[in-house]
C-alpha cells in the first residue's frame, strides 16, 4: 500500500504512520457483506490526500501518547472523514471520487448509504475504545454533530442570494472545520494536556477554514481531471460558496440575475474577471496565516516546523 499524496514524500516519518493508518482502516472493515466491503475498500485505495491523520499525529507529537494509539485514533479520523464523502456524494449526486466512479454509480445509492453507514459504526467502535473516557467520547460526538449542523446550515442557504460571508464561514466551519479540528485536539484532549488540546482545536479549525475555502476557489480555478471530482456544480445545486459570495458582493443584481437565468458560462467568467476568485484566495491566506500565528506558541521543534510548511502548501495544492 501507498499514501498517493506526494506531500508525504519530503516527510518519511509521517508518510511511514500514514502506510500503518491505512493497513489499520482496511483492517476495522470488518463486515461480512462482500458488495460493501469491497465499495469501502475501493474509495480506501483510490487514495485520499490524509491530511486529517496526518494533522492528528503531528500534534500527538507533543504528547507522550503511545504510537497503536496514535494510529488508531488517526484511522478513525480518517475514516469519518471517508464516511462523510460517501454520504456527500449521493447528496451532491457526484459522479467520481478520487478520480474513480463513486460508489453510487459503480454501485448502486443504497449500497453507499449502506457503505456509509457501516463506516460510521466502524468509526465509533475505533473512538469508543480509544478515547479513554465517556466526556472525550462526548467532545468528539459534539464534533460529529457540528460538522452536520455545517452540511444543514449550507442546505437552508440553498440559493439564499442574501446569505453573508459570515453564514458561509459559519457553516464551512462545522462540515469541515469540525473535522480537522478534532483531528488536531484529540491526542492532547485524550493526554489531558488541556491548552494544548485548545490550542491545536483551534488551530485546527483555521486550517479546516482555509483549507474549504481552497476546495471552493479551485472548484472555479482548476478541472475535474485534476481533482478527481466534478466541478462546477456547487452553483448549479444553488450552493453559494466563497467564489459566487465575492462575485454578488461586487455586481448582486447582475450576479443574481446570471443565477437565475442559469447562465453559469458568464457566472464562470465573471468571477475569473471580477477579482472574486483572487479574493477568494485571499480568504484563504488569511485563514492560513491565523493559523500560522497560533502553530507558533506550539513549542519549538521539527513538529512545529513541518506543521508550517505543510500548512503553507495547502495554499499552493492543486489536488
Ligand atoms: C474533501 O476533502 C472534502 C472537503 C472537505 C473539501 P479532501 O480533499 O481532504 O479529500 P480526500 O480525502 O483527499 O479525497
Ligand atoms: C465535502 O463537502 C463533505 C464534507 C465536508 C462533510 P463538499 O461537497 O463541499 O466537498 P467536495 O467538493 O464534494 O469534496
Ligand atoms: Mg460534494
Ligand atoms: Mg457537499
Amino acid at each position: 500500500m501507498d499514501v498517493k499524496n506526494t506531500i508525504w514524500s519530503e516527510y518519511p516519518k509521517l508518510r511511514a504512520s500514514l502506510i500503518k493508518v491505512q493497513k489499520l482502516m482496511k483492517q476495522q472493515v470488518g463486515i461480512k457483506n462482500e458488495d460493501i466491503k469491497s465499495a469501502i475498500f475501493d474509495l480506501f485505495d483510490a487514495g485520499g490526500k490524509m491530511l486529517r491523520p496526518a494533522y492528528l499525529l503531528m500534534f500527538a507529537d507533543f504528547t507522550t501518547m503511545d504510537n497503536k494509539h496514535k494510529i488508531a485514533l488517526a484511522a478513525s479520523v480518517e475514516m469519518l472523514h471517508t464516511a462523510t464523502l460517501i454520504h456527500d456524494d449521493i447528496v451532491d449526486q457526484a459522479d467520481t471520487r478520487r478520480g474513480v466512479e463513486t460508489l453510487s454509480k459503480k454501485y448502486n445509492p443504497s449500497i453507499a448509504v449502506y457503505a456509509g453507514d457501516y463506516l460510521f459504526v466502524a468509526v465509533f467502535k475505533l473512538l469508543a475504545k480509544h478515547s479513554f473516557n465517556l466526556p472525550n467520547l462526548t467532545k468528539n460526538i459534539g464534533s460529529i454533530e457540528r460538522l452536520l449542523g455545517g452540511e444543514l446550515g449550507q442546505l437552508n442557504k440553498h440559493f439564499d442570494f442574501e446569505q453573508t460571508m459570515d453564514d458561509y464561514i459559519q457553516n464551512i466551519s462545522g462540515k469541515t472545520g469540525e473535522l480537522f479540528a478534532m483531528s488536531s485536539s484529540i491526542a492532547p484532549l485524550i493526554m489531558k494536556q488541556v491548552h494544548l488540546s485548545e490550542l491545536a482545536y483551534n488551530i485546527g479549525m483555521d486550517i479546516g477554514i482555509a483549507f474549504q475555502i481552497m476546495d471552493d476557489y479551485l472548484d472555479y480555478a482548476s478541472n475535474s481531471e485534476t481533482l478527481g471530482k466534478p466541478v462546477h456544480e456547487d452553483i448549479k445545486q444553488g450552493i453559494f460558496s466563497a467564489p459566487v459570495l465575492f462575485a454578488l458582493e461586487i455586481d448582486h443584481e447582475y450576479v443574481k440575475a446570471l443565477v437565475q437565468n442559469e447562465q453559469f458560462d458568464e457566472v464562470y467568467t465573471f468571477i475569473q474577471e471580477s477579482g472574486a476568485l483572487t479574493k477568494t484566495k485571499d480568504l484563504a491566506k488569511d485563514y492560513t496565516n491565523k493559523a500560522l500565528r497560533l502553530i507558533n506558541k506550539l513549542p519549538e521543534g521539527e513538529t512545529r516546523n513541518n506543521l508550517s510548511s505543510i500548512t503553507r502548501k495547502l495554499l499552493e495544492r492543486n489536488l
